[in-house]
């Protein structure tokens, strides 16, 4: 599936609002995502973070989880930004954790844009970040 321009710079713009919606009191590391179902819907999320740690959630599981609570469960696409404070200083891929989620329910070929501005981004399929990945 190929993605068009003004698509990626829309999914980028809409994980960069998300930047404000981040709940961070403790890493004060921003993350925002946006999800794109193959539907069209886009599906945000942030990261949230918990006293305990532990529960924390990152801003690409909030995005898959909010869609497949909503019965989506099919993906061509995830936008994801972040840095300290907020401040966007270097591509944020996603953590280990989040990468087998997306495997959960997306195919091989499934882009993954990773975002400086709406203008500097690189994009990578899911094989790419998570090669050789694990499923039943
Ligand atoms: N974080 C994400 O939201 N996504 C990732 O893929 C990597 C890390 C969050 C978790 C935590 O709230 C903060 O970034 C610092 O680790």
């Amino acid at each position: 599936m190929e993605l068009e321009s003004t698509a990626i710079k829309e999914l980028i713009a809409k994980a960069i609002k998300m930047l404000d919606y981040s709940y961070v009191p403790y890493s004060h590391f921003h993350v925002g995502a946006a999800l794109l179902a193959k539907n069209g819907t886009v599906y945000t999320g942030c990261n949230i973070e918990n006293a305990a740690y532990g529960p924390s959630n990152c801003a690409e599981r909030t995005a898959v989880f909010k869609a497949v609570s909503e019965g989506v469960k099919e993906f061509d696409a995830i936008a994801v930004v972040g840095g300290p404070e907020g401040q966007i200083k270097d591509f944020c891929p996603p953590c280990g954790v989040c990468r087998q989620v997306l495997a959960e329910f997306c195919t091989r070929d499934f882009k993954v844009i990773l975002a400086k501005s709406l203008e500097e981004y690189r994009i990578f399929t899911l094989e790419q970040l998570l090669p050789e990945s694990f499923s039943l």
